[in-house]
């Protein structure tokens, strides 16, 4: 059985969301602007920030290779879905759960930026800044959190805890590291 312990709660994710979606707002004033989410982890995030933004904006996503059932990164980023529009000349805020290592973000805005956005900005709800591996940032971060694996808002373990409301630790269960 795992154990789940509350980080962050559903009321402080709201008003944290809320804030982002005024700047980008604010920033991105008389502009478009596409959402690029990185499935499945961004979904919930890209659904409700999207909503505090008052702005032309259409959405768009993205997949790439994951933990699949384990806790660890293999360090390899494959690409498994493509954007559907095109990027060039647009104004892009990707839309990521969590920045960690810093791996797949490097990789996704690097192949983003090769197709001349306008602008190209990252969004991630939370930021692991003790494990980052690249030198990256996130332009717009909601929580940086310790070096402990968490569940919920979008984020899985094995697939599971996605719908959790809460950002949660998972604490016990089929650890791998
Ligand atoms: P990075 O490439 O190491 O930055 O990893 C980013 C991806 O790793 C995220 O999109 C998540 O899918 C996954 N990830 C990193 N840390 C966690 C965590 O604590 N819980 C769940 N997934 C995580
Ligand atoms: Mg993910």
């Amino acid at each position: 059985m795992d154990k789940l312990r509350v980080l962050i709660t559903r009321a402080q994710i709201a008003e944290k969301v809320a804030q982002i979606g005024e700047r980008i707002t604010a920033d991105f004033a008389g502009e478009s602007l596409v959402l690029i989410g990185v499935l499945k982890g961004a979904t919930i995030s890209l659904a409700d920030l999207a909503r505090q933004i008052k702005l032309d904006v259409t959405f768009d996503f993205i997949a790439v290779s994951s933990y699949g059932d384990a806790k660890q990164q293999s360090g390899e980023v494959k690409l498994m879905k493509d954007v559907d529009q095109s990027v060039e000349g647009r104004n892009i805020i990707l839309v990521e759960d969590i920045l960690d290592t810093g791996l797949t973000l490097t990789y996704l805005k690097s192949m983003l930026q090769a197709h001349q956005p306008k602008a190209l900005k990252i969004a991630a709800l939370l930021d692991k800044v003790s494990r980052r591996t690249e030198p990256i940032h996130g332009d717009y971060v909601g929580f940086e959190i310790p070096d402990e694996f968490v569940v919920g808002y979008g984020l899985d373990f094995a697939e599971r805890y996605r719908n959790l409301p809460d950002i949660c630790v998972l604490e016990s269960g089929s650890e791998t590291r």
